[in-house]
């Protein structure tokens, strides 16, 4: 079945969607981005895109960080994300990847005389990390660019060459992941997630204000466990405190809910995956499937 990516303002075939070798987002990485999870659910024969709107209204944030207009407004991104989702005729879990760039073909870094372009590449998707086993993980030697560097509260394509740095070295070092600390040695979140540590029945997790991408699922698991009556705290967070949890999890679109059972050779608990992380485990996979009622407002369905 042919593929179809939205470009241009136009639904395009996957190999007819290309951009020149000169565009500046290329050339400076000066695209902003999006990350969204679509879930297939079997019983209603239904595909629900997880919180459209909220991961939206951050690309539009990431944009205006980045002297980006935006083409569309939040409802419009919506309408086109169902109408991509519906004509490549998905009925399986996927992500969608909304990028918002600057499109001149001209050398040097300004972005201004440089218009604004958008696209979204679907993919078929279903584990980014394998979310069953527990991850080991380390601390990274790398540091998280700070808001002043290139901000992480914006998604900006170029700053992945952090993440990108991050990844492999853990990956190198045979490690699943590693945490990232800012250039004060205090944690931040994993190279493309964000994380909480659970100690004494309390979920804690880093400030918005800490270097971090605000992430929708970080504010979804903030909700749920209020819900469920587990204490959540935003807080700066110490390297040693890591070792000392009894649990730890990251948490992303991409990542879902990826338990931690150990960091820097040090067992979490009992170094196996903990209670606390596999209750919202279970409840997010749930959630995010429309399988809640309660939070069905958060899942948009395509047919
Ligand atoms: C650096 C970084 N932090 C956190 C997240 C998690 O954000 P979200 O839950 O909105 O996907 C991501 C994922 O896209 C990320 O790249």
């Amino acid at each position: 079945m042919t593929e179809y990516y939205f470009m241009n303002g136009e639904y395009v075939e996957a190999s007819k969607a290309m951009i020149p070798v000169r565009t500046h987002a290329f050339l400076y990485g000066t695209a902003v981005f999006e990350g969204i999870r679509g879930y297939w659910n079997e019983e209603e024969k239904q595909l629900y895109v997880f919180r459209a709107p909220e991961h939206y209204q951050r690309l539009i944030h990431s944009g205006k960080i980045m002297h980006m207009e935006s083409p569309y407004t939040v409802e419009e991104y919506c309408e086109i994300t169902r109408n991509l989702l519906k004509k490549n005729g998905y009925k399986e879990n996927c992500y969608m990847r909304p990028n918002l760039y600057k499109s001149a073909q001209k050398v040097g870094p300004g972005l201004y005389d440089n218009p604004d372009a958008f696209m979204i590449i679907p993919n078929k998707m279903g584990d980014y990390i394998d979310t069953s086993k527990g991850l080991r993980v380390c601390v990274s030697s790398w540091r998280r660019n700070s808001d002043n560097a290139i901000p992480p509260r914006a998604k900006v394509a170029g700053g992945y060459a952090n993440a990108a740095l991050i990844k492999t070295d853990a990956h190198n070092a045979g490690f699943d992941d590693a945490i990232v600390l800012d250039e004060a040695g205090k944690v931040t979140e994993g190279s493309a997630m964000n994380l909480f540590i659970i100690q004494n029945g309390k979920l804690i997790t880093t400030k918005k204000t800490d270097d971090i991408l605000v992430g929708v699922t970080r504010n979804t698991i903030i909700e749920l466990a209020k819900d469920l009556g587990i204490p959540v705290e935003e807080r700066a967070i110490d390297r040693t405190e890591l070792y000392i949890s009894d649990e730890a999890f990251y948490c992303g679109t991409g990542a879902q809910i990826s338990p931690i059972v150990e960091i820097d050779g040090r067992k979490l608990g009992d170094g196996k995956v903990g209670p606390i992380a596999t209750d919202l485990q279970k409840l997010y996979f749930d959630v995010v499937c429309g399988k809640v009622p309660k939070y069905k407002k958060w899942c948009m369905p395509v047919y």
